[in-house]
């Protein structure tokens, strides 16, 4: 991979991040795109900023963007767009939202950032040249049973009542030492690859969620699957990434909860 791949996401990521803060400042400007699907000013300023600059430096490359203004064609190279990952926190005026973006190449994610303007910290990451944040190596924690793990979930704003994550969350958190659920799925990912967090799984994310977490933690030593054996396919809506350690634990827990859930 080029290295101007990364460095290109890395300063589209803080450009769309100073939009993001500047809307901060200002009363929410609320539209819904579902009955708790929310969507800002923030999100569209942001997406078209990233858009505008991949488009410019990378005109031969495709961009799937989340709020629809990406650039189909048949390039090999795909970024994926999360112009505002935690719309919810933001229109509350909860502090925790980052913007994601994820280079892949057909299947294989390449790169990676995730920004968080407010703590200022970015997540960064090449395959096969590790992960950093703020520019330093990380690495995912050594804690290696889930009675000790502090972990992380999500839950959809579409389709919620047909979700089977609260099940899980209710097991999950009585076998560790917690579930966190902080609204916005990249951060999670990049907590994980940091080794804030020993796991992390949510059910219904698109591309544009996962995609630069999927190398972060793999980049820093982590796993990433679907809840059976299965190695992740990127794409997959439901996903299951750990410090590895701790994987093999949580994917058992998980086959353990389908089986309760199926027969309610
Ligand atoms: C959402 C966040 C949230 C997750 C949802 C996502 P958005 O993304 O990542 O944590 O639970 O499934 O849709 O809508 O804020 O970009
Ligand atoms: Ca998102
Ligand atoms: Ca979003």
């Amino acid at each position: 991979m080029k290295p101007e791949y990364l460095q290109a996401a890395v300063e589209t990521a803080q450009e769309a991040g100073k939009i993001l803060l500047q809307e901060f400042d200002r009363p929410p400007n609320i539209t819904y795109k579902g009955e708790a699907d929310l969507v800002t000013q923030a999100d569209r300023r942001s997406e078209q900023a990233i858009v505008e600059r991949l488009r410019r430096w990378f005109p031969e490359h495709a961009i799937v963007a989340e709020e629809g203004t990406g650039h189909d064609n048949s390039g090999q190279l795909r970024w994926y767009v999360d112009p505002l990952d935690g719309t919810t926190n933001f229109a509350h005026g909860y502090p925790c939202f980052a913007v994601s973006i994820g280079l892949a190449e057909g299947d294989s994610v390449l790169a990676g950032v995730v920004f968080n303007p407010v703590s200022n910290e970015l997540f960064a990451a090449a395959r096969g040249e590790g992960a950093t944040l703020n520019g330093k190596k990380i690495s995912v924690s050594a804690i290696d049973t889930l009675k000790t793990s502090l972990l992380a979930t999500g839950f959809p704003a579409h389709k919620r009542v047909q979700s089977p994550n609260i099940h899980y969350y209710w097991d999950f958190t009585l076998r560790s030492h917690g579930v966190r659920r902080d609204g916005s799925a990249a951060l999670d990912l990049a907590s994980v690859a940091a080794g804030r967090f020993e796991g992390f799984w949510e059910f219904g994310l698109n591309p544009w969620d996962t995609a630069a977490g999927i190398v972060l933690i793999e980049e820093a030593g982590g796993r990433v699957s679907d809840f059976g054996v299965q190695p992740y396919r990127f794409g997959a809506r439901e996903i299951l990434a750990s410090n590895g350690k701790v994987h093999a634990e949580m994917q058992e827990l998980a086959a353990e909860i389908a089986k309760k859930v199926e027969k309610k």
